[in-house]
């Protein structure tokens, strides 16, 4: 049985800075039915629903499923009942992200520091151990409902064995004989990492949390090809670009911006009770045509790009491409325009992205797709052609 205390766990290495980011060691998701959830997430993107802690594992606060695929842990929790804090939760903001944790060397000592470099503390360390081994986590608050958790793990339940198939934490057990997770292994989506994760916050607050990121986790805006404020005509969004100090997460702001319409980011606010949180996830792949032509084939619902964005995207691409002595758009242009898919370059190279619609039936969470040859930066040059679909699908709703 799994114990809980707030001990101390013994520090691995002094002279590594306490913020220093290990991995994403999950993404957790509150949701209203975490069984059903999982069900979907497993089968319209190919994760193994892996382990499980639920009743049957002695967990009589909530349900928590964690899904894998490549280097991404998802857990789908579910409060058990209206006393748990996730349920208020749910019930303001539907289902979406609770928690980006990071993998750490000692999250308390991450948590000290991020404390004491003004972060707002979510939860105090907590230690959980068994025989296999120890996870201490600790939580500070972020923009809106987000929170990032620190994880450090010994023992068992270390990052290495985790990824190699071992358990996630006490209380959770490995689920066995779920048919999808067989098919998944056979028809793989490709889905490798996660590549950022993007938040939207109030009108006038990009800044702040900018700052925040700064000076509380020690991140750094991340400079490149199109690092300055992307706010056009047609985005009416602003949006900039923070990152780790070891670049394994990058973490754009949005903010809406004045424009002709309503901005998207103030959709997702007004849906989302009017609070920031995390707009959308970008997976990477290393062959966008075949994963992308996989969730399709599962009927996962992507943006619908208009025909004539195909008239001009070549053009504009290799143009880039070639300037900067780069090989043209190597993947097949009639394919890439079957699938739908959006293509930018800049000095550096070109990157293949799509977007899903949203996630659940809020104009909240949504997942991109996202492959990269050399482009590090994130498809501005599609602003103007995503705001276009988006607008249409907003139009729909009734939310423009
Ligand atoms: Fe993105």
């Amino acid at each position: 049985m799994a114990t809980l205390s707030t001990s101390k766990q013994s520090s691995t290495d002094n002279s590594t800075d306490p913020l220093t980011l290990i991995d994403v060691d999950h993404v957790r998701f509150f949701v209203g039915n975490a069984k059903q959830s999982a069900f979907f997430y497993a089968s319209a993107f190919g994760f193994q629903v892996d382990q499980i802690s639920d009743l049957t594992t002695g967990n009589r606060e909530s349900a928590q499923y964690l899904l894998t695929q490549g280097n991404i842990r998802i857990i789908l929790e579910t409060p058990l009942s209206h006393k748990h804090p996730a349920s208020e939760e749910i019930k303001l903001h539907g289902d979406g992200i609770k928690d980006v944790a990071f993998t750490v060397f000692d999250a308390e000592k991450a948590w000290e520091r991020a404390t004491k470099n003004g972060g707002k503390s979510a939860y105090e360390p907590r230690t959980y151990k068994d025989a296999t081994g120890t996870i201490t986590t600790a939580g500070i608050q972020t923009y809106g409902r987000l929170i990032h958790s620190f994880v450090s793990r010994t023992g068992g339940y270390d990052l290495p064995k985790l990824k190699q198939g071992g358990l996630f934490a006490p209380g959770y057990r490995k689920v066995e004989n779920y048919g999808l997770n067989a098919f998944n292994l056979q028809r793989p989506c490709g889905l490798k990492f996660v590549d950022h994760c993007v938040g939207n916050v109030e009108m006038g607050k990009m800044n702040y949390w900018v700052k925040w990121y700064e000076e509380v986790m020690g991140f750094a805006m991340f400079k490149h090809f199109d690092d300055k404020d992307i706010a056009t005509d047609f985005s009416a969004l602003m949006s900039k670009v923070m990152a780790s100090g070891n670049h394994l997460i990058k973490m754009p702001i949005n903010e809406p911006a004045d424009g002709k319409r309503k901005s998207q980011i103030q959709e997702y606010l007004e849906w989302h009770n009017m609070t920031p949180g995390i707009q959308h996830l970008a997976l990477r792949t290393d062959d966008e045509l075949t994963s992308v032509a996989e969730l399709r084939t599962r009927g996962v619902d992507f943006l619908a790009i208009p025909e004539t964005y195909y008239e001009t995207v070549w053009k504009r691409v290799d143009a880039m491409l070639t300037s900067h002595g780069h090989h043209a758009v190597k993947e097949d242009h009639q394919r890439v325009r079957d699938l739908g898919i959006l293509v930018d370059s800049d000095d550096e190279g070109y990157l293949l992205q799509l977007f899903t619609k949203p996630l659940q039936d809020r104009p909240t969470l949504f997942f991109e797709i996202i492959c990269r040859r050399g482009s590090q930066s994130f498809g501005k040059g599609n602003f103007k052609a995503l705001f276009e679909a988006l607008e249409s699908e907003q139009d729909r709703r009734g939310n423009l």
